[in-house]
């Protein structure tokens, strides 16, 4: 199997601590990855990594850039979005400081985000969930190919999230984008993902695809939640 992302033996000690232990995850192009894990267990920390926010301790994060390219987009803890700008403003804003100053390019991903009618309305009064699709509009510019989101859907209400999902599925879809998304409401992350990982303490004890998962437990709605509660508490796997 050719991966597009992976880490190898990838490790973040802080101090003593070890946050990310010999974590070896692998994203082939095209896939949703979900990951999940108890608080605490490493989930942001990974990203951070993968993103270039925190420095591994050893280890490292390859992509294979024969599949695509090396850009990789995120949306991870807040998004950086100033309440007294409209949305254009707040994407204006950003695509100046990378230096991609294009109001069409700008005009589209909200379009594609469905922001445009939010027209000139402060994103200080954005619902939670439009809030988190601006965060990703954001996370598009520069054009990545890859979107690392950390609890996208987290406080979002049910309308919310069905926002955030289709978003995420039509950016999967449309735009074919490699996305790894982390996040505790299993039974939404079963609906977008077709791969999870699970990690805890720091470790990942498991890549899993849906298909597998589907196998084993007969897909059943709330498998991975059975499944994940199983692998984390008593260690062992479950349907
Ligand atoms: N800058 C830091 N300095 C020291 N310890 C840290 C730092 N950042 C994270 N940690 C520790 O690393 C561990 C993993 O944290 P991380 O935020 O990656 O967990 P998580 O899986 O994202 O949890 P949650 O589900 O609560 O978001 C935690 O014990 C955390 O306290
Ligand atoms: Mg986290």
């Amino acid at each position: 199997m050719r991966y597009y992302l992976e880490t190898k033996n990838l490790n973040k000690q802080y101090g003593t601590f070890h946050a990310v232990k010999d974590m070896n995850v692998h994203m082939v192009k095209g896939d949703i990855y979900g990951l999940i894990g108890p608080n605490g267990a490493g989930k942001t920390t990974l990203m951070k990594m993968i993103i270039g926010f925190a420095n591994p301790t050893s280890g490292e994060i390859l992509i294979d850039e024969k599949q695509g390219g090396k850009k990789i987009g995120n949306l991870i803890e807040s998004p950086g979005i100033y309440g007294h700008l409209d949305a254009f403003d707040n994407m204006m804003l950003k695509a100046k400081a990378l230096g991609v100053y294009d109001k069409k390019t700008i005009t589209e991903i909200l379009d594609f985000v469905g922001l445009s009618s939010a027209g000139d309305k402060k994103a200080g009064k954005f619902s939670l969930g439009m809030k988190q699709r601006l965060g990703i509009a954001l996370a598009l510019l520069g054009d990545p190919e890859i979107l690392i989101l950390d609890e996208p859907i987290n406080g979002l209400d049910p309308q919310g999230i069905i926002e955030v999902r289709e978003l995420i599925i039509r950016l999967n879809e449309e735009r074919n984008m490699t996305i790894m998304i982390s996040s505790h409401i299993l039974g939404e992350l079963q609906k977008v993902a077709n791969v999870f990982g699970i990690i805890t303490g720091g470790e990942l004890l498991m890549e899993i695809t849906s298909d597998e998962l589907k196998e084993r437990c007969s897909g059943d709605s709330d498998s991975l939640e059975e499944f994940y509660l199983d692998v984390v508490r008593k260690g062992r796997k479950v349907c």
